[in-house]
């Protein structure tokens, strides 16, 4: 429904909630947009949406028999990823955002960003995107409303959540909802004509989160978890915060299920740092005869302990926002299939007929094209045509292997926790947790070896805790002792069905540099042997640092390992894990008195069994 007049909204807004017509009306005032529209969902309003944006030269359509209901964008090269140097946790003092988060003084940051706010709507629409983070009712499930003046982001928001009218009904008069305000920061003068990708220069870009009022303020980018701020910002930085407060756990983990050949499901969650491969594994093919894998969510996981006592988890995206480059035949074919239709690609190459091709694609590159900033481009061009952080925003529904409990409100039971890193050296290919404890120790020393793709050195260990690093809205000390606190409470319902913990790790390299480990499908290896642990098989033994898998625990039939390959990738390196318990106590001093002393114990006690 469009206004002609902000001030309109109240009267023919399609809701009665007064405190969210009372939001509406107030950031209408100060961003005074030309329009309001309140979106309902609808696909004739996302196809409006997608008409605009190519009838204005802004979005791409592709070429409709091979990429039907597919559209592609070009971003501004200024704004092409997440920027973690503009992301804030406002809260009230800076020991609650903790050593590991930008603190900013809230009071100061929202008038300078009013003052941003200030007419930035200017010639725009304002859209009000009524969504909800998990399946609509579900008792996991949570309500947001992103006020935003882009079109890109009401398409894409449609995809990655549930949006629109059925949100709204869920909401009713009264109901709970976080607000997320978001703009491109580009206002438009009289007459003026946009621009293909607006959005504000680096300095004035803040993605800024207040966890105490739960408020997500996001000005000056239009791309990806900047943006679409059901994502990172409600998903994990403030649901983090309302775990903590009610009880439950936000994290950015996958879900997947496991199907053993005698079709029992298991369901795992796994957390890795950004750019470990985490949609691969969530929907990969294994290579072992008659295990199954399917997919349930590819990055976020909320977890609540059910009344019998075990750990539920909801996906409460709806879409996966993929990274294109590396996505081939070989690394994720169930990706390549979930985005051939309704899928919004963002800086990937366009084909002179009308597709879409990216870096490691598994298809030879076409002879001409079009490159994500929009020059021409060939493959001798000698620079790469689709940006490091192309994206696929796709739905999930159209994953040939999305779990049938997928949508399920209840959740499913999580059976097991993989933590896992790039790793070169000393951390076995899988180590099982010796306790709950030791499980929360071995996800605070999470980390991956730095790439180029990282700021910094080279070959340095960057520790990312529960890959939860950029995304954990409070103090991470505190953060460490609510998962400490969720094991004690699942350990005095149901003990016997708590999950196990393990570490992972696919990255080992031989002394002269090559990876002892196949990775991709051959990982179902490695969740087999998960599994056998789950069901209580004797297939492992204990170690100093946890259980690792007995000789012959993992399948390797039909595998050509190099010689010794699996003997290194389960041997017990001690004097690297002696470097390690140094690496993680030097982590540990960041955090001072917030970091609990069951960690510090477990810490103490590796070092003294490692002698
Ligand atoms: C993501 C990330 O985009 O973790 O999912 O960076
Ligand atoms: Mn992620």
């Amino acid at each position: 429904m469009d206004t002609a007049a902000p001030s309109s909204a109240p009267m023919s807004a399609p809701t009665k909630h007064a405190k969210l017509l009372a939001w509406v009306d107030e950031i209408a005032k100060l961003t005074k947009p030309a329009k309001i529209h309140w979106c309902d969902g609808s696909q004739a309003e996302y196809d409006l949406c997608q008409k605009q944006l190519i009838d204005a030269g802004i979005g791409i359509p592709l070429d409709q028999t091979k990429r039907p209901g597919c559209v592609l964008f070009r971003s501004d090269p200024s704004d092409v990823a997440r920027v973690e140097d503009r992301t804030y946790i406002a809260a009230r003092s800076k020991d609650e955002a903790g050593p590991t988060n930008n603190w900013i003084d809230p009071v100061a940051l929202k008038q300078t960003m009013l003052d941003l706010y200030d007419g930035c709507m200017a010639g725009r629409t304002l859209y009000v995107i009524p969504f909800s983070m998990g399946p609509i009712g579900s008792p996991i499930s949570k309500i947001g409303i992103e006020l935003s003046d882009s079109p890109y982001v009401v398409m894409n928001m449609r995809i990655m959540t549930r949006i629109g009218s059925a949100v709204l009904k869920q909401l009713g008069d009264t109901g709970e909802f976080v607000p997320c305000l978001h703009s491109v920061g580009a206002p438009l003068k009289p007459g003026e004509v946009d621009i293909k990708w607006p959005c504000a220069p680096i300095e004035k870009k803040y993605i800024a989160h207040f966890p105490e009022e739960r408020t997500i303020w996001s000005y000056g980018s239009g791309y990806g978890g900047n943006a679409l701020l059901g994502k990172k910002c409600f998903a994990l930085r403030i649901a983090s915060v309302q775990a903590r407060d009610e009880g439950w756990l936000a994290e950015h983990m996958l879900i997947l299920a496991l199907t053993s050949p005698e079709n029992k499901t298991y369901y795992v969650a796994a957390a890795f740092p950004s750019a470990c491969g985490k949609t691969n594994l969530a929907m990969m093919h294994p290579a072992i005869p008659g295990w199954k894998v399917r997919t349930v969510g590819d990055d976020i996981a909320w977890m609540r302990i059910g009344a019998d006592g075990r750990l539920y988890a909801v996906n409460p995206e709806a879409g996966f926002f993929g990274v294109a480059p590396g996505t081939s035949k070989k690394s994720n074919p169930n990706a390549l299939t979930t985005c051939e239709k309704n899928t919004i690609f963002t800086n990937t190459v366009l084909t002179s007929d009308g597709d879409v091709w990216w870096e490691d694609m598994g298809v030879p590159p076409p002879a001409h094209g079009t490159d994500w900033e929009g020059k021409p481009w060939t493959p001798d061009s000698g620079r790469k045509g689709a940006h490091a952080n192309a994206r696929f925003t796709a739905p999930a529904s159209q994953c040939p292997v999305i779990d049938p409990e997928w949508e399920n409100p209840a959740g499913v039971p999580i059976s097991a926790f993989l933590f896992g890193g790039r790793r070169p050296a000393t951390i076995p290919l899988v180590n099982e947790a010796l306790s709950w404890e030791h499980g929360v120790f071995l996800g605070s020393a999470t980390g991956s070896e730095t790439t180029a793709a990282n700021i910094g050195a080279v070959g340095v260990i960057r520790r990312d805790p529960f890959a939860m690093l950029p995304f954990c809205g409070y103090n991470m000390g505190d953060y460490f002792a609510h998962w400490l606190k969720i094991g004690a409470a699942l350990r005095a319902k149901a003990p016997a069905t708590m999950p196990k913990v393990f570490f992972v790790n696919w990255f080992r390299k031989s002394r002269d540099g090559k990876f002892l480990w196949p990775g991709y499908g051959d990982n179902a290896r490695v969740l087999k042997y998960v599994v056998e642990r789950v069901e209580g098989k004797d297939v492992g033994v204990k170690t100093p640092v946890g259980i690792i898998p007995k000789p012959g625990a993992i399948d390797v039939s039909g595998l050509n390992l190099p010689a010794g390959a699996i003997e290194e990738l389960t041997r017990v390196d001690t004097a690297g894990w002696k470097q390690e318990v140094d690496g993680v106590a030097e982590f540990y001093a960041k955090f001072g008195n917030r970091l609990p002393a069951a960690l510090k114990a477990e810490l103490d006690g590796l070092r003294q069994r490692l002698g």
